[in-house]
């Protein structure tokens, strides 16, 4: 990837009517909105990806209303290389528009090698946030995420670090990724008598990964923490792009650490094919479906896409023109995903 900041001196103007047509739902019992649709940057922005798509993604993002994006210390490839290049694009873009964006990232998971690279120290999360401040050249971010449960540190150590780092102003608002119900009450007790609230949660949640139902979901309401939902079309798996066979410029060929040909099983695909026809009958992809059928619970603040293209993001926004399920759609959908 060409990461070169004076490759291209266009000046970027945001689209004046980027506010008109999103929808944002408030995060919690917060004072912070969020578009419905957010997207993240975990694949697409490595230093293997093509920069200037990546900026006509952002710059889709931005002119639709979407103000949030979402980062992580490793996301790539190599570990680093999406902060950087996000970095570069928000700093040919975005600057002027800082104050209307909301952009995250965390740590949780292995970053650098040693004793202090991974999982949830204090010594881990302050470290890896002022590497990615440098990374994206930014003073704060928005929201910084422990990215996921470490069972061997105390969680009061890992919550008073995401504490310490709003007390220093690095971050605005904290959250945190993957824990479960049980653990996220504790976590949001130990930063309440702190002092912090628990912005958000962001679990995987999608159609084909239900595990928020079993709990976390009402506790993240009893705590007025907001959620972000990850993965939200399993990869790609439920944009239906699998029916036909494994596209060249897919996720699962071109990219296969997370997703690669022998995960897309053909039970999944069984249901994409019922689950498609019910989509065609309700006017929408079957990406914008399964966007919608996440939205339908007013718990969920926003579906975190990752897009390859900025066409995959029009489509995904369009999931907001038609949210409303009827009981049949519903009942037909649960019976595909038993
Ligand atoms: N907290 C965590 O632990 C965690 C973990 C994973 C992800 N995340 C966050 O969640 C974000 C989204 O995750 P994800 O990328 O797995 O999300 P996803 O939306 O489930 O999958 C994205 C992929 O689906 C395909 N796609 C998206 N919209 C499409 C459309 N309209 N039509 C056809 N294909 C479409 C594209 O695949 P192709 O590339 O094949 O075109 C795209 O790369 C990440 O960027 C990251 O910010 C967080």
């Amino acid at each position: 990837m060409n990461i070169n900041d004076t490759y291209d001196p266009g000046h970027y103007q945001a689209n004046a009517g980027r506010y008109d047509n999103m929808k944002y739902r408030r995060c919690g019992r917060s004072g912070l909105l969020l578009p419905m649709i957010s997207l993240g940057l975990w694949h697409n922005f490595g230093h293997t990806d093509n920069l200037e798509t990546g900026r006509n993604i952002l710059r889709t993002a931005f002119d639709h209303g979407i103000t949030h994006f979402d980062l992580a210390n490793n996301y790539g490839p190599p570990y680093g290389a999406a902060e950087e290049n996000f970095g570069h694009i928000f700093r040919r873009d975005f600057r002027p528009y800082r104050d209307e964006l909301l952009i995250s990232s965390k740590a949780g998971w292995d970053m650098w090698p040693g004793p202090y690279g991974n999982l949830g120290s204090r010594k881990y999360l302050i470290a890896s946030l002022d590497q990615s401040l440098k990374r994206m050249g930014l003073e704060y971010v928005d929201i910084f995420y422990h990215h996921r449960p470490d069972p061997e540190t105390p969680l009061e150590e890992t919550m008073g670090a995401l504490h310490h780092i709003v007390q220093q102003g690095k971050a605005l608002y904290v959250g945190i990724s993957q824990y479960d119900a049980a653990l996220t009450a504790k976590a949001a007790q130990i930063l309440r008598e702190m002092g912090t609230p628990l912005l958000i949660h962001q679990p995987r949640y999608s159609m084909f990964d239900r595990w928020v139902e079993n709990g976390l979901l009402d506790e993240l309401e009893r705590q007025g923490t907001g959620a972000i939902a990850f993965s939200p079309l399993e990869q790609g798996i439920l944009a239906g792009k699998y029916l036909k066979g494994f596209p060249e410029d897919s996720r699962a060929v071109k990219d296969a650490r997370y997703l690669n040909k022998d995960k897309v099983t053909e039970d999944q695909l069984d249901k994409v094919r019922q689950l498609n026809v019910i989509a065609e009958r309700r006017g929408q992809s079957l990406a914008q479906m399964a966007i919608a059928w996440l939205l339908k619970d007013e718990r969920i603040t926003t579906v975190l896409v990752g897009v390859s293209r900025p066409q995959q993001l029009l489509d995904n926004i369009g999931a907001l023109d038609n949210l409303a399920f009827s009981g049949d759609d519903l009942r037909e959908i649960e019976a595909i995903l038993k």
